[in-house]
Formats: structure tokens, sequence, C-alpha cells
């Protein structure tokens, strides 16, 4: 283009050069190149391989969205494709807006309000610069610069991407100079445009022991909204997370779809705006709901971050993208390995002491797992934890259950060969406890009324530094004495009701600060302990999984979905967390929750990270060598699992039977677990077969039957090998009906 200008221009000139305007011509050639080179400069293209999200200002240097989807091919085409749309009414240009202000003249939901130091409620955000940084091969960061032109107040938006997993994640930081603090209403962290004809959520919803069952609804004309306001384990509820489909609902394979979720581990909003041209605006941040937030003169507000992946070919290649950027980029030692483990808390709930705890060491280690793992109520003695009524907070052995501590239990539990891990649930205290005798006002709490309780304790104000530093002292102090502890179980089974803060209220600081600064307060305590501890295995767990999210998720390696072990549910449950999250950071247990055969309830959990809260002693003989068998294969082939790509193959929703295969990398070794769900007299026979996907067409695979109960024979002949093709065209039958509720193939280049 620029070539193509000069050489009109030398024409030109050849023309014109005896003439006297000719002096005009070329000023005006100049500006046409000058506005010309603006406007490419002003549209800022953030591609990933498959997709791009365009900005770009206009002449108003207003930055809009002008493009979402698709890559294309010339990035030059960009900057055309604003041409292409007419709409002309007066509010034109605001619905698209890259981070839409309150006031002056916008008239849809904003992504950001603020009262100024002097009251006024107006803003408006004009483009200033925007810069492009590349973080490594594969990550780019863009900073976006808007700034009001009558208030000293700025925000930059930040997208950050992972180019090969097709993933942005978008967030910005708000400052201003004026004299005095301003007020922020509403802070975003994304604000997206999407001009397509139809669109299709998908929410998770839920509460204790059922997280995460999906509805899927197109969305009309006006806001749909997903929240939450439990301040803690936000997410019981309903998680941030949800799939957008555009035009269609997508299916497995087929379809437009967005992945999206906030990675934020407190209240958040996300608004779906269907405007008056059908098109659907995106505002996803941290909740408004009674947070204003007090900004002083310039200190730096950074939002959470809005995680994305798009993909023009269904959701399991979007969530492939997900749980492969998640295990490289976001999960704690997402690349690692995990421990397998024997948790006693179904198998003794509080009724224990150390000599039950030592005999159950046995049990890990004749399982062959990794690991005991200790859990609620070995701590406190003036008000013992004999049950959930009291002592959370007083973080020291119970001198009756344990009076040889914490540091016998490592010990004795090395001595038999297992490693050794521990509960806690640190943000939160019990009325009946010394920790509340001592620092009421640590506690949040309304002083003048009575105090609601969820399971019969309250939280701690994580917004204080002293609160800060005695949660953070309660791990330093465990893992201090104890320097062989290997793993953490990180409890947090309360809501924030009387959301009240001394703290604040002593620091004549708003109490409407509070939401917001527990969870940076819980943020700073998690990483200085992984400035201390980088490496040690946490489990993130909520009462189930009251509080998934990929803000925690950093500190983290794994979480625990759901209390509901029962495993007809979990195939369900697991399911639907597997859209956002790997299976490497999914915690299943094999507990006696159902009466379903041992081998389903192992079988189901193995399809991620594979625990069990059992006694071990009281299995049958067939059963503990089951159990051990089953140890000793998941070890053989979690790195598939843990490290591989996941196809989801039979829906359980839609099908009598779920089908879903993890494959290496290298496409060598597959595992597919196949588990009936619908136990109706003659349903659920798999009678086709179940078409795998994501081996190499070329390769041969044998297709084995592992995991057998002791004197059960397979159904599957093991001695034929088949091409990829075959299997990924025509499919393979599992066999499952009500005589084998769950098989697991194992598939195996074959050289
Ligand atoms: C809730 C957790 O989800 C359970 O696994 C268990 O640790 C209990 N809390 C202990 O109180």
């Amino acid at each position: 283009m620029i070539q193509f200008l000069i050489a009109f221009f030398k024409l030109l000139n050849m023309y014109f050069n005896k003439i006297a305007c000719r002096k005009l011509i070329i000023v005006g050639l100049l500006l046409f190149l000058f506005s010309f080179l603006r406007a490419q400069q002003n549209t800022i293209a953030i591609e990933t391989k498959n997709d791009a999200l365009v900005l770009q200002a206009g002449k108003d240097s207003l930055l809009r969205i002008v493009y979402f989807g698709k890559k294309l091919l010339n990035n030059a085409e960009y900057a055309l494709v604003s041409s292409q749309y007419h709409k002309d009414d007066n509010n034109v240009g605001i619905n698209n807006s890259v981070y839409t202000p309150a006031g002056t003249w916008n008239l849809l939901e904003p992504a950001i309000q603020v009262v100024h130091a002097d009251g006024n409620h107006s803003l408006e955000l004009k483009y200033v610069n925007s810069f492009v940084k590349k973080v490594d091969d594969n990550t780019t960061l863009t900073s976006v610069l808007l700034r009001d032109p009558v208030y000293p107040f700025e925000v930059t938006l930040f997208f950050k991407t992972w180019f090969n997993e097709n993933v942005t994640e978008q967030w910005c930081e708000i400052k201003h100079t004026e004299k005095k603090p301003v007020v922020m209403e509403k802070y975003a962290s994304a604000n997206l445009y999407f001009t397509n004809k139809k669109y299709f959520l998908t929410q998770f919803q839920g509460s204790w022991a059922r997280e995460m069952r999906p509805e899927e609804t197109e969305l009309t004309a006006g806001i749909k909204t997903l929240d939450t306001k439990l301040g803690t384990r936000a997410d019981l509820f309903q998680p941030p997370s949800f799939a957008l489909s555009f035009d269609k609902p997508a299916t497995e394979d087929d379809g437009v779809v967005m992945l999206g979720t906030l990675a934020w581990s407190g209240n958040y909003k996300i608004d779906f705006e269907k405007d008056a041209y059908e098109h659907l605006r995106l505002i996803a941040g941290i909740n408004p709901y009674t947070s204003e937030y007090t900004l002083q003169p310039n200190q730096t507000f950074t939002t959470p971050g809005f995680i994305y992946t798009y993909s023009e070919n269904g959701k399991g290649e979007a969530s492939r993208n997900m749980q492969s950027w998640a295990r490289k980029y976001r999960l704690l030692d997402g690349e690692g390995n995990r421990l397998t483990l024997l948790n006693n808390w179904e198998a003794t709930y509080f009724g224990f002491d150390e000599n039950k705890l030592v005999s159950l060491f046995k049990g890990a280690k004749d399982l062959g797992v990794d690991m005991f793992l200790l859990d609620d109520g070995w701590f406190a003695n003036k008000y013992p934890r004999n049950d959930d009524h009291a002592g959370l907070g007083d973080w020291q052995e119970n001198k009756k259950k344990l009076p040889s501590g914490i540091g016998y239990l490592v010990k004795e539990a090395s001595n038999a060969g297992v490693k050794f891990g521990i509960w806690v649930e640190p943000e939160m205290v019990s009325p009946k406890s010394e920790l509340y005798e001592n620092h009421v006002d640590w506690v949040l709490r309304e002083p003048q009324r009575p105090e609601h309780y969820y399971r019969n304790q309250l939280v701690l104000d994580l917004s204080n530094p002293e609160v800060q530093n005695f949660v953070y002292g309660i791990l330093d102090t465990l893992f201090t004495k104890n320097p062989q502890l290997a793993f953490i179980k990180w409890d947090c089974n309360a809501v924030i009701f009387n959301a009240h803060s001394m703290y604040l209220e002593k620091n004549k600081l708003p109490q409407s600060q509070l939401y917001v600064d527990y969870v940076n307060g819980l943020y700073k305590v998690l990483q200085r302990l992984r400035v201390k501890y980088p490496t040690v295995p946490m489990m993130l767990c909520s009462g189930g999984g009251g509080r998934v999210d990929y803000g925690a998720l950093q500190y983290f390696t794994e979480f625990w979905p759901s209390d509901n072990t029962d495993p007809l549910e979990r195939v369900f449950i697991q399911w639907n967390y597997s859209y956002f999250y790997p299976a490497i950071a999914t915690c299943n247990h094999v507990t006696d929750w159902s009466k379903l055969p041992l081998k389903y309830r192992t079988d189901v959990a193995m399809m991620g990270k594979l625990g069990f809260d059992i006694v071990v002693n009281d299995l049958s003989a067939d059963d503990l060598k089951f159990a051990q068998q089953s140890v000793a294969n998941y070890k053989s082939f979690s790195n598939v699992v843990w490290h591989g790509d996941q196809y989801r193959l039979v829906d359980p929703y839609e099908n009598d039977f779920m089908s879903i295969m993890y494959i290496d990398n290298a496409k060598n070794k597959a595992i597919m677990f196949n588990y009936l769900v619908n136990f109706r007299f003659s349903l659920g026979a798999t009678i086709e077969p179940v078409k795998f996907k994501g081996l190499d067409a070329n390769k041969k695979y044998s297709v084995k039957e592992i995991n057998l109960y002791p004197g059960i024979n397979s159904r599957i002949n093991s001695s034929q090998t088949f091409s990829g093709d075959y299997l990924m065209t025509v499919g393979f039958n599992p066999d499952v009906d009500t005589r084998r509720t769950s098989v697991i193939l194992e598939i195996d280049e074959v050289k």
C-alpha cells in the first residue's frame, strides 16, 4: 500500500510539477498517508494460532472491538472489517467499546463505573497507545492504554495470549492522579463483543455434593448474569466458568465455541448482554455487589484475569486447549507428577487417635499408594475438634488423640513406607475456640448483631495483615516442625456471613472493600507460602468444589471436585469439570459412599488423580487384591491420564454409558474409560462400537482390557491389532452392560 502511494505520488508530481498548487497537493497526500498509517497503527490484532480479537480506534479515539473470531490470513485486512458494519443510531460506537465506561453517553451495562474525586460520575476512555511484548516463543503480552480526556484517570488493558493453546487472558490496571480518592463502583476484567446471530450459554449450577450441573440456554435480548455473592467458597452454587456457543449449540467436535472462566476466588459477575443489533456484549469481573473500591491517587488496582479459549471445532478441542494451557502455564506443577493417597475422612471422620492412625498407615502401604492424608479432627485442646462445632483456629495437636504429636505420625508413616500429608482449614474459626476468645477482632462478624454460622463456624478477616500472618504461620509452623510433611489439603467450609471487618473499621477503610481485600489477602498468604515452599503439593478443597478457579489454582497442584464420591454421580461431575480443568488436577477418591462394586468406584476415580478413603482392613481378600492391582495399573498409565490429551467420546447425558479417552502426545498409548450410567434392565449395553479419537490413523494398535476384578475374564479379544484409521472410523466396542458396568481399555501402538 505504501509503495502504491509513493508511485502514485511520483505520477502526480510529473503531471503537476508546473502548477502552483503543487505544494498543496504534496501536503494533502502526506496527510492522507499519515492518517492511513495512523489507522493501521490503531488497529490492534490480538492473535493466537487460530483466532483473533481486533481492536480499532476511530477518529474519536475511542477503542472498539471490531472483530472476534477465526484469524484472517492477511492481518492487514482487519483494518477493513469495521467498514462492513452500517449501524446508525445515536448510541453506535459504544456497544462494542473495548472497556465500556459509565456516564457520558453509554446506555448499556458498563465495564467500569467510577465517582471522581469531585463527585462527578462520568467517564470517557480514549485510546492513547499500545505495546506488544514477546514474553517467550509462545506467549505475547499486548497492553493498551486508555485515558479520560477530562480527568487524570487511566486504564491499561492487558491481553496475554498463548499462541499454540489458543488461550487469552485479559485483565486491567486502573490508576488516577486526581486530588482525592476515586470510588470505583464497578471494575470489570474483560469486556468482549460478538457479532453472531445466536448465542447458546452453558452454565454450571449446583450446591454441596451436587456440583457442576450443566444447563444450556439460548440467550435472549437483555442481560443474563452468572454471579456469586458468597465471598469465600464463592462457587458453591455456580462456578465462574461457562461455554458460549455461537450461532448453534456446539457439540464435542463441531461448532464455534468459547470456554471462559474468571481467575478469581471471590464474588464474580459475568454479564451477557444481547443488544439491539442482536450482538452480544460480555462483561466479566469482580462482582460490584457491595464492593465499591476506593482508589487513592497513584494507587494501581489490578483486576483478576478473565481466561478464554475459542474453537471452531467444538467443545472437545476447546477444552483440550484449556487443559493443555493449564498444565503448562497455570496449575502449580501442572506437568509434574502427583501422589496417590489414602485419606481417613470417610474412613474415620473425627473418631481416631494416634494408634488408629498408625494402624491405617499399614493399609496405605498395603494398597501401594504414596501417602497417608490425615483429615479434620487432629487439633485443639480447650475445645477439642471432636465434631464440627469446635476447635477451628486452635491448630495445636489434640493431646488426647495425638499425645506424641504430628512429628510422631510423620515418622511412623515413614516407617510404614508412606509419606504423610495433613488437612487444614486455616481461614476459619469456631466460635468455640481459644482463637475466638483471644482475637474476636480477627473474626468477620457484625458487632451489634447475632452471629450467623455456616457449618457452625465463622470466617477470619483476611483483609487484616495480622490475620494473614496468622494463617501463614499455621502452615509455616507445621512445615518447620515437620519438614517431611508431604502434602496439604486446604479446606474452606464456610461462606462469608456477617460481612463486617473490625480491621477495616479501625483503619477507617470502607467496609465495601472487604470482599476484594479478603481474596487478595488470601492470595498474599498463598504467594508467601509458595516463596518458602514452592513445590509441596496442595489440594484446593472447599467442602467439595466450592472454590475451584484459576486464581487459586496457580498456588495449588490439584482440587477436590465434590464431597460426593458416589461414582455414578462422579462420572457426571468429573465430565463437567473436564471442560475447564485437566485430569491431573482432579482428585478422585474411592469411598464407601455408594454400594456400586469396588471396581466401578475405583475405575471412576482413576479418571483423574487417584486416592482412597476406605478402611483397607475391612476389604475382602479379593477386594484388597483388586485395589492393589488397581494402584499398580494406575501407576503404569497415570502418565497418559495426567499429561495426555483428553477426548470425551460418549456423553453420559445422551447415552446409557459414558466413554472418555486419554492419549499420550506421541500417540503411542491411550487409556479409555467406559462406565454404565443407566442400570435399568436391558439398557446400557454397548451394541455399537465407540469411535476413538486422537490416534494416528497410520499406526497399528492393540486393544486390551485392563484392571479386571480377580477371577473375571475379559470378553475383549486382545490378540487383534487395528489401524488408528479403523479405530477412529469404525470404532471399537468396549462391551459395557449390566454385568460389565465399568471397562478400562489400554490401547498400545504395535510396531
Ligand atoms: C470438607 C471436605 O470436602 C471433606 O473432604 C473433609 O475434609 C471435610 N471437609 C472435613 O471437615
